[in-house]
């Protein structure tokens, strides 16, 4: 009898992996608070801390008895029903929730939600309402988008589309993704004010030349996730918005990683006082209970699209608003509402600041950086990923690194006792490994 790991090896996919995966596998057996229980293909159980919140979304904890009641009274009531021509009170009370949480100014706030499955279809939504806005508004030819080099915002083709060029997966898909403006990286939050008039102007020109063809700006506030864990200062969110605004340009915030508190703000927006024409949120956003996206825009792009020729907004998921999902998310949002998330997140970033410091004196670290309840070991070579994560097993922690990058964003719940293991051992596997490595 085949173990688990040898029936999956042999017949799934895993992200970004290649069929015949090489790199180790954890069975998960089970899964509490900020605790997993992991079997290994030699059969050893480990109990360790998960210090990725599984992909930055479980940010209440495993079996949270307040989001697992909910779901259940959802799937007593109804799990799923289409949302074409239908609708339910799950759906509603998100949709009021989320507009009520997200940032606001006089003159400018969102005022109507589409509710995605994934955050990648939360972007593509995003990238249609910009390009139906400005063909509503007579300017047709406006279908590209400005963005800044580093970013991630999904694997869909428009979301890769505006991914980082390089790191993006675009050399493997060339005749299938957009071609998009990319302006430089803005200077690292560290280095700031340095750099940031030089970088304006660069964006500014880029703005100026493609004003005729550029839908809208697209970024992550703050802090590009996926694309490298790296901080920029939010007087660039600024300047984007600015520059959006000149150019008659929408400005899209993707917040699919950075909102609901991540970044000590709810949205990481609000760090800058900037307020988007486009919102996109997701991950945190059912707990990581089940896969839920939101696309919020403002009352005038909700308008626009409307009126446009196509009368509709052009897009409807099957799984779209699914009433079990929202249910997590009005659960999850309800913990949040709470406001302990505030104390928690800088709970859990204190920890890490003092936590991860230690690595910065190994010679395999470039930087340690962190922000929120964030927190980076940048190294000065790729990660050997295989290496470093049986290494945090042993040290009874879960992280997943990739390319030079050993990081963690553990669930807002973690104690400061829980944060300090997180990062003793991630300081620990980076140094025992790169030893390894330079002794062999
Ligand atoms: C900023 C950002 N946008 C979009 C996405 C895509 O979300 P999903 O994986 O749910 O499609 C991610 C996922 O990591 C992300 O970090």
């Amino acid at each position: 009898m085949s173990s688990l790991i040898e029936r999956d090896r042999a017949t799934l996919w895993h992200p970004y992996a290649p069929a015949s995966g090489t790199l180790p596998l954890w069975e998960v057996e089970a899964a509490d608070g900020v605790a997993l229980r992991l079997r290994d293909e030699q059969g050893r159980t480990h109990e360790v801390l998960d210090a990725m919140s599984s992909w930055w979304s479980v940010i209440h904890g495993y079996r949270h008895p307040v989001m697992d009641a909910a779901i259940q009274r959802q799937l007593g009531n109804f799990s799923h029903v289409m949302f074409g021509g239908l609708t339910h009170p799950p759906a509603v009370a998100l949709a009021e929730s989320l507009l009520s949480m997200a940032p606001a100014e006089p003159g400018r706030r969102v005022e109507r939600v589409f509710l995605a499955d994934s955050g990648s279809i939360s972007v593509e939504v995003a990238l249609k309402m910009a390009v139906q806005f400005q063909t509503a508004n007579g300017r047709p030819k406006r279908q590209r988008f400005l963005t800044i080099r580093g970013g991630y915002h999904g694997d869909t083709f428009a979301a890769m589309g505006v991914c980082d060029p390089v790191d993006g997966m675009h050399s493997s898909f060339p005749g299938l993704l957009a071609r998009n403006v990319f302006a430089p990286r803005p200077p690292a939050a560290a280095a700031a004010p340095a750099g940031i008039a030089e970088w304006r102007a660069e964006v500014e020109k880029l703005a100026r030349q493609h004003s005729n063809e550029l839908a809208a700006i697209i970024v992550e506030p703050m802090l590009q996730g996926a694309g490298g864990m790296f901080m920029y200062p939010a007087e660039c969110v600024r300047i984007l918005r600015d520059i959006a605004d000149h150019h008659g340009l929408l400005l899209i915030l993707d917040e699919i990683a950075t909102g609901l508190g991540r970044t000590g703000e709810l949205f990481a927006a609000q760090h800058a006082g900037v307020v988007p024409d486009i919102l996109c949120v997701g991950k945190a956003l059912t707990g990581g209970y089940l896969t839920l996206a939101a696309t919020l825009c403002t009352g005038e792009v909700a308008r626009a699209v409307s009126a446009g020729e196509a009368g509709a907004l052009l897009h409807g998921p099957t799984f779209m608003a699914n009433p079990l999902a929202c249910a997590a998310a009005n659960a999850s949002l309800g913990i949040l509402a709470t406001g302990a998330w505030r104390a928690d997140v800088a709970r859990v970033g204190a920890g890490l600041t003092a936590g991860l410091a230690p690595a910065l004196k190994l010679d395999a670290v470039a930087d340690v950086r962190t922000f929120g309840a964030v927190g980076v070991i940048e190294l000065t070579d790729a990660v050997d990923v295989a290496a470093v994560t049986r290494a945090v097993v042993e040290h009874g922690v879960w992280v997943r690194p990739f390319r030079n990058l050993v990081y963690t964003m553990p669930p807002y719940i973690s104690s400061a006792t829980e944060v300090d293991v997180m990062a003793t051992a991630m300081v620990a596997a980076v140094e025992e490994t790169s030893n390894q490595r330079a002794a062999a």
